[in-house]
């Protein structure tokens, strides 16, 4: 199929109306797809498995785990320098490529391709090794407790809202050395460039600007003071003996504040609602501590929450695909994580599956720089609420809600639980 539409269009004509064919018109943001997508990936995987639509500026969708390994391995061809599932509105995108042609790459190194890419992932990634995390563990233990502690007498809350929204902002402001009691705010503004950004342009404008001007001012003061803080030790970076620009110090910090939010807040989210609509699974893992690791490992694959795109830059067929210059490939690992070909029982939740090599934190060069922050923030937040109420239940599965495109989680997890 040779995809010619403009792509650079935000809508298309059938914007809003409903999915007849999912091979030919798909919608990442329809209603039933966000609540539940893998009924789709399955049938798209065994009729068409890299579909493709007009909608939301065109893309095509992979569903097959080695397509998806194969898409992340073509480099440059599939380029990083839009990750977004949705393009930028046509006057930011203007404003990126005059950006990029003056000071590089926007947010490196996950909008970077090789060369680089390889410098800056470099630079971060000693902020992230096991080692460099376990510290933050105590603190991230204290934090839960805290939030049980604000609502754990009424015996309800918002399992979403009220606990997993709750923790990364904190956990990545410590990391970076900004306020973490601000976390409201990061919060705020990571939806409005990842969640309602994708769909409303103004806002991911709006937001990007505020987060921007927000690491600007911290640049320049701990350019005069530096700390032991990330920021302070990215200011300090070189590239072949250069120090880095302003901009791509400030880029780097976005990038480091947004990644690590909407993902890990939707993962154990998503954890939450598993286990409270789950009464065997719940009481299982209530019964049996050592079940966390292969549970968390269970529930990233199975709500593998990431969508990345990739622009292509050179012609490309892959099966029946034909992509050509300018197209967007959504990178779909969740599909990717449900793959029979790879997978036993692969719609099924197995929280002590044994063998699983789930690719919900991508694959490849761009592999999640964040990963080994993600699972010990999973491992706390899931140990520490088990701990204190391993007995819980949805209490309004009507106002459970869901947003999907970039990234896929619950947004409202209504539970109750004895007091
Ligand atoms: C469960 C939570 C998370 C999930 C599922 C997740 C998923 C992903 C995925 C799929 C990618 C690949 C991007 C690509 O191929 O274009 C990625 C990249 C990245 N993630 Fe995460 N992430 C999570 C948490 C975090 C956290 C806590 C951080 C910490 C700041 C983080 C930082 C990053 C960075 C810096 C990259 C870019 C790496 C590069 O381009 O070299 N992530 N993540």
């Amino acid at each position: 199929m040779a995809a010619q539409y403009p792509r650079d269009d935000i809508m298309s004509d059938n914007e809003g109306c409903p999915v007849k064919d999912w091979a030919t018109d798909y919608d990442i943001f329809d209603d039933d797809y966000v609540r539940d997508p893998i009924p789709v990936w399955k049938e798209l995987r065994e009729t068409c498995p890299i579909a493709h639509t007009t909608r939301w500026g065109g893309s095509w969708l992979p569903t097959k785990y080695e397509d998806l390994q194969a898409m992340v391995r073509m480099v440059p061809e599939l380029s990083s320098r839009a990750p977004n599932v949705i393009p930028p509105s046509p006057e930011m995108r203007a404003e990126l490529i005059a950006e990029a042609k003056q000071y590089g790459s926007e947010t490196p190194p996950i909008t970077a391709d090789p060369p680089e890419q390889i410098a800056y992932r470099r630079m971060i990634l000693p902020f992230f090794t096991p080692k460099a995390v376990e510290p933050f563990r105590a603190s991230t233990e204290a934090l839960c407790h805290d939030l049980i502690d604000g609502f754990i007498a009424s015996g309800s809350c918002d399992a979403a809202v009220d606990y997993a929204q709750q923790i990364p902002p904190r956990v990545i402001a410590a990391m970076l050395g900004i306020d973490p009691d601000r976390g409201a705010d990061f919060t705020e503004w990571t939806q409005g460039i990842l969640e309602l950004g994708q769909t409303q342009p103004e806002l991911r404008a709006k937001y990007r600007k505020i987060i921007r001007e927000f690491f600007a001012e911290l640049v320049v003061e701990r350019r005069k003071e530096p700390g032991d803080d990330m920021i302070s030790k990215l200011i300090a970076c070189e590239i072949e003996g250069e120090p880095l620009s302003d901009y791509t110090v400030i880029g780097m910090c976005n990038l480091l504040l947004v990644a690590g939010i909407d993902t890990t807040w939707s993962s154990i989210g998503a954890a939450m609602w598993h286990f409270a609509g789950h009464a065997d699974d719940r009481r299982r893992l209530a019964g049996d501590a050592t079940l966390f690791g292969t549970a968390i490992e269970e529930m990233l694959r199975f709500y593998s929450p990431v969508t990345m795109a990739r622009k292509v830059t050179e012609p490309i067929t892959m099966g029946d695909a034909e992509f050509i210059p300018g197209d967007k490939i959504l990178l779909n690992f969740p599909a990717a994580n449900h793959d029979p070909g790879v997978f036993d029982q692969p719609d099924d939740v197995v929280i002590d599956r044994e063998r699983n090599r789930h690719i919900a934190f991508g694959v490849g060069i761009h592999r999640c720089a964040g990963s080994n922050l993600a699972r010990m923030e999973m491992d706390v937040a899931l140990r520490v609420w088990f701990e204190r109420i391993p007995e819980f239940e949805l209490s309004a599965p009507e106002k459970v809600t869901w947003v999907g495109g970039q990234v896929r989680g619950p947004r409202s997890v209504p539970v109750s639980f004895a007091t």
